[in-house]
C-alpha cells in the first residue's frame, strides 16, 4: 500500500542533490531529517522545517525509509556498515550513483542485514527535482517502491524496472553514455566552428536543433539493431565512413583535435576493412558487444 505524505523520511548526504531531495520533501510537508558528514551547510533546510540530525545512528532513528544521496559506492558503504544492525527490516532507497555490480553488492550486504533495498538512478540535475522532465528510475525491492512510490514521485517521475537491483543503474548509465557521447560531439562541433569564428553559444542554439530532429531516429534504429537485419540500409557503413573521414581531415586542416571523432572513424574504418561496407550504419552495435 502506497503511504501518505505523512511518512517520515531520512536524508543521509547534503551535497546538491541531497539537498534538492530533502527541499522537496520539506516543501510537501514530509517530516524530513537530515544527515551529512560535514555538518552546519543545510541551515535553509532548517528552517524549511527539516530536522538535523547530529549522527548516521540518530539520523535512522527517525523512522521511515532511509535515503542515500552520497558521493560514490563507498562512500554508502562506509556511511552504512557501522549502523547496519540498526538497520535491520528497514528500507533503504540508495539514490547515490553506482555501478550495477556495485547496486547489486550494496543488495546483497543489504539482505545480509535484512534490509530491504531498493537502487535508484537520478535522471535529473538539483534544480530539476519536483519539476515535469525529472524522473527516477528504480529496481530492487518492488515492496519498497510500492509503498513508498507515492513520496517519490514528489521528487521526480519514478519508474520501476525489477527486481534485479543492478537494472535502474544500468539504464542510468547507457542514457548517460548516450548523453556524454553527444556532448563530446558537441564540444568537438564547437572547436570546429571556432576554427571560423562562430562562438560556441551560437553554435549552441543551432546544434540543439540538429540534435533534436537527429534523435527522432533513434527507436528506428533500435528496431534495427534488435532484427539484426543490416542488409536494406538508409545509407551504408562505407557512406558513413566517407563522412566521418571528411569532417576528421576538416578537423585535422583546422587544428582540432580528433579525440572524439577517432574512436568512431576506428570502428567504421574496421567494418569496411572486413567486408561490412554496404550494410546499414547500425550494424556498428555488433563491434561493441
Ligand atoms: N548533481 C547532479 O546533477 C546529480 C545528478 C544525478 C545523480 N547524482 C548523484 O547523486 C549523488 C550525490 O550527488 P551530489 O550532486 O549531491 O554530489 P556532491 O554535491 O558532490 O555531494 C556529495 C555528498 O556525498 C558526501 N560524501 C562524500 N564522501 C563521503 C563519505 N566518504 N562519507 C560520507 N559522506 C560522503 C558529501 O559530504 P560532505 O559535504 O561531507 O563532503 C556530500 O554530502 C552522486 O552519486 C551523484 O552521481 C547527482
Amino acid at each position: 500500500m502506497t503511504k501518505t505524505s505523512k511518512t517520515p523520511v531520512t536524508i543521509l548526504g547534503l551535497g546538491a542533490m541531497g539537498r534538492a531531495l530533502a527541499s522537496a520533501f520539506c516543501t510537501a510537508g514530509l517530516p524530513t531529517t537530515v544527515w551529512n558528514r560535514t555538518p552546519g551547510t543545510h541551515a535553509d533546510l532548517i528552517a524549511a522545517g527539516a530536522t538535523s540530525a547530529p549522527s548516521v545512528e540518530k539520523a535512522i532513528r527517525a523512522g521511515g525509509p532511509i535515503i542515500t544521496v552520497l558521493l560514490d559506492h563507498a562512500s554508502v558503504q562506509e556511511t552504512l556498515d557501522p549502523v547496519a544492525d540498526r538497520m535491520v527490516g528497514r528500507q533503504l532507497i540508495n539514490l547515490t550513483s553506482t555501478a550495477p555490480g556495485e547496486a547489486r553488492e550494496l543488495a546483497a550486504w543489504a539482505a545480509d542485514h535484512a534490509i530491504d533495498y531498493l537502487d535508484g538512478g537520478i535522471m535529473a540535475v538539483p534544480s530539476m527535482i519536483g519539476t515535469p522532465g525529472a524522473a527516477i528510475l528504480y529496481s530492487g525491492s518492488r515492496q519498497v517502491f510500492d509503498t513508498h512510490r507515492a513520496i517519490l514521485e514528489l521528487l521526480a517521475a519514478a519508474e520501476y524496472f525489477g527486481d534485479d537491483a543492478g537494472l535502474a543503474s544500468t539504464y542510468d548509465f547507457a542514457l548517460l553514455a548516450t548523453m556524454y557521447a553527444m556532448f563530446g560531439g558537441f564540444l568537438h562541433g564547437a572547436a570546429l566552428m571556432r576554427s571560423v569564428g562562430v562562438s560556441a553559444t551560437q553554435f549552441g542554439e543551432r546544434a540543439a536543433a540538429w540534435v533534436t530532429a537527429m534523435t527522432q531516429s533513434l527507436p528506428h534504429q533500435g528496431r534495427v539493431i534488435d532484427t539484426a537485419d543490416y542488409t536494406d540500409p538508409v545509407q551504408s557503413i562505407a557512406f558513413h565512413k566517407s563522412a566521418i573521414d571528411a569532417i576528421y581531415r576538416a578537423s585535422r586542416d583546422a587544428g582540432v583535435s580528433s579525440d572524439f571523432v577517432a574512436p568512431l572513424k576506428n570502428l567504421l574504418d574496421r567494418q569496411v576493412a572486413d567486408g561490412h561496407g554496404t550494410l546499414g550504419f547500425e550494424r556498428t552495435f555488433e563491434e561493441l558487444s
